[in-house]
């Protein structure tokens, strides 16, 4: 694969006290897309922000919000997220019992739709599902926190996962997040993925520093 990596810095790692000028530095600075995570202190033990903080984050940037939802049940809360302007909407099997309902509720609310996969879930649950997606998210980390360590054991996950989207013949980004840097980066390139989060190797400097950290994910 020779073309650059999607990144959508994670602005879990951002200064929450300015969010709003955080999502504009990181457009300009070249960004494909926002990461928002989402945490409920419950199905993660943390707990972020919702989709009233996405609406108000909205207008200063144009690329897509990619939206992790961390959070049990997710779907009474799908449609105010695509109110609030989510144009991806992932979640995670393990938050509810209907994973594909949830999917298609996603893509009748008019966004694409992800399935995460946490360090324990294995490639099987999407096997029949893979109409039904436009986006695999691969965690690299156990969720609930940024700055972890990248977990190299799933870089095997990814490959198979890439098998899987290959042989379906479907255009369905892998996108892998957890201890993303310019050295693990390669790795999950070279393994399949399309598309990198990254929390703290984009905000690491502060916003003179973020275009630098950008091109570094991207390999230069
Ligand atoms: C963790 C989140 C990640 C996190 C990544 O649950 O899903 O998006 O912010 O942070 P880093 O890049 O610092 O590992
Ligand atoms: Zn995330």
């Amino acid at each position: 694969m020779t073309s650059k990596p999607i990144i959508a810095p994670s602005i879990l790692a951002s200064d929450f006290a300015r969010l709003g000028e955080e999502v504009a530095a990181i457009q300009a600075a070249g960004a494909d897309w926002v990461h928002v995570d989402v945490m409920d202190g419950h199905f993660v033990p943390n707990i972020t922000l919702g989709p009233d903080i996405v609406k108000a984050l909205r207008p200063h940037a144009t690329i897509p919000f990619d939206v992790h939802l961390m959070i049990s049940p997710a779907d009474p809360y799908l449609e105010a997220f695509r109110e609030a302007g989510a144009d991806i909407i992932s979640v995670h099997p393990e938050a509810g019992p209907h994973l594909n309902r949830t999917l298609k509720r996603i893509r009748e609310l008019g966004a694409k739709a992800g399935v995460v996969f946490n360090p324990s879930t294995d490639p099987s649950v999407i096997q029949w599902m893979m109409d039904e997606i436009d986006l695999i998210l691969v965690m690299s980390i156990n969720p609930g926190f940024g700055g972890q360590k990248f977990m190299h054991s799933q870089l095997r996950k990814i490959e198979a996962l890439r098998a899987m989207i290959d042989a379906s013949g479907k255009a369905i980004e892998l996108e892998v997040d957890g201890g993303v840097t310019p050295e693990t980066a390669p790795l999950c390139v070279a393994a399949g993925a399309t598309a990198l989060v990254a929390g703290t190797a984009v905000f690491k400097g502060g916003p003179a520093k973020y275009a630098e950290n950008i091109r570094a994910l991207k390999g230069g």
